[in-house]
């Protein structure tokens, strides 16, 4: 597949999961949790701090995911999360190639399997999740 075509394909299939993932965070974000422990915490750190086993090895830290409110304001603006975390944001998150681009390695991983909507589904739960981790929680914007 051409990948503008993906990436277009991708873009709206996360939006509207993530969109509706945030209706409904702060229910259950169990499944968000078990991709990230899987997906995210050898850098990221099993609680987010940006302390995983592989950090040392990085060329620059993997940012501390507890102060993305801090950042980007309460409640997550899961469009703009999502961005930095599929790779269609290279000039912040992947600048220097240490952030994986989770939107093609996702899919790689089989998560594609359903579709780019899987993909989306990945990353929307991954977000609602670290929605309930931030330090910040009083809404900011
Ligand atoms: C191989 C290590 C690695 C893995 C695995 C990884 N990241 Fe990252 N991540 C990084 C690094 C390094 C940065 C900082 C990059 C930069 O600032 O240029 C980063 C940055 C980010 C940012 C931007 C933070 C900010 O303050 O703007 C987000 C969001 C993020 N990662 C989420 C995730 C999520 C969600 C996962 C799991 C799907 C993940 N990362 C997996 C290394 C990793």
């Amino acid at each position: 597949m051409k990948l503008k075509v993906f990436w277009s394909m991708f873009a709206l299939s996360t939006a509207l999961f993530v969109s509706q993932t945030a209706l409904s965070a702060g229910n259950d974000v169990s499944d968000g949790h078990r991709y990230f422990v899987r997906y995210c915490a050898a850098c990221h750190g099993r609680d987010g701090l940006g302390d995983g086993p592989v950090a040392a090895s990085l060329s620059k830290p993997p940012a501390n995911l507890r102060k993305l409110g801090d950042k980007y304001g309460m409640p997550l603006p899961a469009h703009r999360i999502a961005e930095l975390i599929d790779g269609r944001d290279t000039i912040r998150a992947h600048g220097n190639r240490d952030m994986p681009v989770w939107g093609e390695r996702l899919y790689e991983l089989g998560q594609g399997d359903r579709g780019e909507l899987g993909i989306g589904e990945v990353i929307g739960k991954i977000i609602a999740y670290l929605d309930t981790i931030q330090d910040r929680r009083t809404a900011m914007r």
